[in-house]
This record gives structure tokens, C-alpha cells and sequence, in this order.
């Protein structure tokens, strides 16, 4: 009796996944948003799910500077994959689409210092219909991927019901974790369920995945950036303890450099993503994006702030009745990143706030670095009355450090 009840607990205990991948966030480019399943090469041959996007899109990563910064993984989503799975059962991509097949493309990612995602959807079919993976499966799955040289796995959960995800999720985590390879695993899991407990099991969420979706697919409008914000701040009690180095809440895609956000809802969509603590998956065309929205999203500061290795997902400490909204991030060294959120439209509205009302008071003195405007705010007590000028839909992000004289 004792030795059984001692082999269970320490099996239990052993699911923890313990695989030390993404202590950050992970930062990288993830096709879904902008090219979803776009399997038309002729008609679109450069912007049709194959081979030749992943590859145009992890050369864009190394010549613009992106490598440089850290978006290093290049991830594939949906539509991938032949109609049918081979004699031996195994998953195939589509021959035409992807003709030097997937380890030559991971092969070339890492020759280019680059990592390679790869998606699947637990159940029969993926959403758009190819072959998912169901729990038979999942083992060889996770072989195949890992024999492939893949670093990153993106289960979905399309075509499959509550009992199935329970287990197959733990179960390609064990297996992804039996491979030896490192890959890092994100779960859709919670997004079917509802997002929140009971339903959902964040404690085991930490245990087996690396990330995992919450909420509703993202798409190219400030509507949904809103729609995202809104649910992740309502429900942050909930949420925000259970990030950390290695466990990510993910609000989905970066959609800067698409054609739904201004500039300054760009802005706002990169500062909110960075003090949720929330991956940096670009889904936006590299070839053609502008300038204007490449300084966002390769701003240093912002980077750096999203990457802070306390992994300590930031919260909205205030919701004003102006429509103002301010978010605070705790980062290492006492220090703090905080976004001033304008929800309202019109003219740019002046906002007066203090670093106590915000609960800032650690140290007598502060400094802060406008994160887009560039310039530095001196002499900030608890109590000094600052005033920050936001734009409509728009935010002024501060990063903000305590100053010893
Ligand atoms: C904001 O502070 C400035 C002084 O810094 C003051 O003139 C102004 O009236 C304040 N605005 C509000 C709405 O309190």
C-alpha cells in the first residue's frame, strides 16, 4: 500500500513540465493571422501557406534585425499538412507546398539561427479540415515532430470534446517531453473551455504547457485588441498569478503591420502586450511592412520590458470614469513599467495621475524613460502630480527606475 501510493505521487509529480523552455515569452512570427489557409500557390504564390513564405519570412527575420532582437521562432500554423496521412499513419505536408518537406526547413532555421514551429489540433481534423491528431496519435506525432528538428508545437483543439483534451494534452506533453528534444509546447486548450475555472485547470495548465491561448482568435481590428484587453484585465485575478518564466497566458498574435490598426493603436497593442508579460508572435507580411511599424515593434525598451526574467505578468491597477486605464508591470531592480491607456476618442486628453495612486512607493525617488517618445521624467516623489498627454486609442508607456543620488 505505502510503496503504491508512493509510485503515484511521485508519477504525479513528474508531469510537471520541467522541459526549462521559455523562461521569457517567446518572440518570433506565427503565420495564422495574416495568411491563414491560404493554399492557392497558384493564383498567390507568394503569399500562400508553403514552404517558400517560411523561408522568405525567416530571411526578413535575419536582414532586418529581427534575429538580432530576439523573434527567433518562425512557426507554422493550419493547412500545412497532405489531405491524408501516409501508409505508416504518419503526418505529411502537402508534396506540392512544401517539396524539400519539413526537417530541410527546420534545418534551414537553425542554420539561419532561427527555430521552427509546427502546429496540430487535437481530434480527427485541424479547424480547417486536415488531418489532426487524435489520442491514438499522439505519440507518433511527437516523434515525428521531434525527428523533424521542430522546437515548437502548437496543439489546437478543434473536433475534439472535454474528456479528450484532459487527456491528450498531458499525454503530448509526456510525449513531447519523451523525445528529448527541446520543444516547447502551446496549448489552445483553455480557449475551448471557457478560459476560466472551474472549467479550466490553470494549475495543471503550468504543469504541461509552456503557453496556452485563454480567449478568442485575434483578428486584424481594434475591435478585438478591445475585446482581448478587456478579458484579460476583468479576469486578472485570476489570470495574472498564474504566468511566469515558463507558463504563459497568450492574448495571440501581434497584428502591427496589417491593415486594421492606426499607428497609434499599433502602439497601444504592443505596450499592452508587453506588460501582460505576453508572447511577441508577429502574424504581418516582413516583406512589406513599414518602417514606422517596424520601430514598434522592434522598439529595445519594449522588448526588454517584455522579456524581463521575473516573468511577473503586469495588472490594470486603475480604470478612471475619463476612460483612462493604467497598467503596471513589476520588473527586476525595484523597477516598474507602466502604460497610461486612452480609451477615449477625440482630442489627446491630459491625464493627471501619481506614482502613489498607482501604488508605486518603494523608493523615494523615481525616474522614468518615455518608452516611445524617448525622453526622460526626473524627479518623481510618490507624490508628485505628473501629467501625461495620450492620444485617443492610444497610450503613453513609461519605464520607470528608481533613482539614488
Ligand atoms: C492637472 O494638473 C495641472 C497642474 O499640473 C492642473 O493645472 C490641472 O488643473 C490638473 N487637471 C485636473 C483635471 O485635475
Amino acid at each position: 500500500m505505502a510503496l503504491w501510493f508512493w509510485i503515484f505521487c511521485v508519477g504525479t509529480s513528474s508531469l510537471a513540465l520541467e522541459n526549462g523552455l521559455l523562461r521569457t515569452p517567446p518572440m518570433g512570427w506565427l503565420a495564422w493571422e495574416r495568411f491563414r489557409c491560404n493554399v492557392d500557390c497558384k493564383n498567390d504564390p507568394t503569399n500562400c501557406i508553403s514552404e517558400e513564405l517560411f523561408l522568405d519570412m525567416a530571411d526578413r527575420l535575419v536582414a532586418d534585425g529581427w534575429r538580432e532582437l530576439g523573434y527567433i521562432y518562425v512557426n507554422i500554423d493550419d493547412c500545412w499538412m497532405a489531405p491524408q496521412r501516409d501508409e505508416q499513419g504518419r503526418v505529411t505536408p502537402d508534396p506540392d507546398r512544401f517539396p524539400g518537406g519539413i526537417k530541410a526547413l527546420a534545418d534551414y532555421m537553425h542554420s539561419r539561427g532561427l527555430k521552427l514551429g509546427i502546429y496540430s489540433d487535437l481530434g480527427d481534423k485541424t479547424c480547417a479540415g486536415y488531418p489532426g491528431t487524435p489520442l491514438d496519435k499522439v505519440e507518433l506525432d511527437a516523434f515525428t515532430f521531434a525527428e523533424w528538428g521542430i522546437d515548437m508545437v502548437k496543439l489546437d483543439g478543434c473536433h475534439s470534446t472535454a474528456r479528450e483534451q484532459y487527456e491528450g494534452y498531458s499525454r503530448m506533453s509526456r510525449a513531447l517531453l519523451g523525445t528529448g528534444r527541446p520543444i516547447a509546447f502551446s496549448c489552445s486548450w483553455p480557449a475551448y473551455r471557457g478560459g476560466l475555472p472551474p472549467k479550466v485547470d490553470y494549475k495543471l495548465l503550468g504543469k504541461i504547457c509552456n503557453m496556452w491561448r485563454n480567449f478568442d482568435d485575434i483578428t486584424d481590428s481594434w475591435n478585438s485588441i478591445l475585446k482581448i484587453v478587456d478579458w484579460y484585465a476583468l479576469h486578472q485575478d485570476v489570470l495574472q498569478p498564474v504566468a511566469g518564466p515558463g507558463h504563459w497566458n497568450d492574448p495571440d498574435m501581434l497584428v502591427i503591420g496589417n491593415f486594421g490598426l492606426s499607428i497609434e493603436q499599433a502602439r497601444s497593442q504592443m505596450a499592452l502586450w508587453a506588460v501582460m508579460a505576453a508572447p511577441l508572435l508577429m502574424s504581418n507580411d516582413l516583406r512589406t511592412i513599414t518602417m514606422e511599424e517596424r520601430d514598434i515593434l522592434q522598439n529595445r525598451l519594449i522588448i526588454q520590458i517584455n522579456q524581463d526574467p521575473l516573468g511577473i505578468q503586469g495588472r490594470r491597477v486603475l480604470k478612471e470614469n475619463s476612460k483612462i486605464e493604467v497598467f503596471v508591470r513589476p520588473l527586476e531592480w525595484s523597477s516598474y513599467a507602466i502604460v497610461f491607456f486612452n480609451r477615449r476618442v477625440g482630442r489627446p486628453f491630459l491625464y493627471n495621475c501619481t506614482l502613489a495612486r498607482l501604488n508605486i512607493r518603494k523608493s523615494k525617488l523615481y525616474q522614468a524613460t518615455d518608452v516611445y517618445a524617448g525622453h526622460l521624467i526626473r524627479g518623481l516623489t510618490t507624490n508628485t502630480v505628473f501629467t501625461v498627454a495620450i492620444d485617443p486609442s492610444g497610450v503613453v508607456m513609461w519605464h520607470l527606475t528608481p533613482y539614488f543620488y
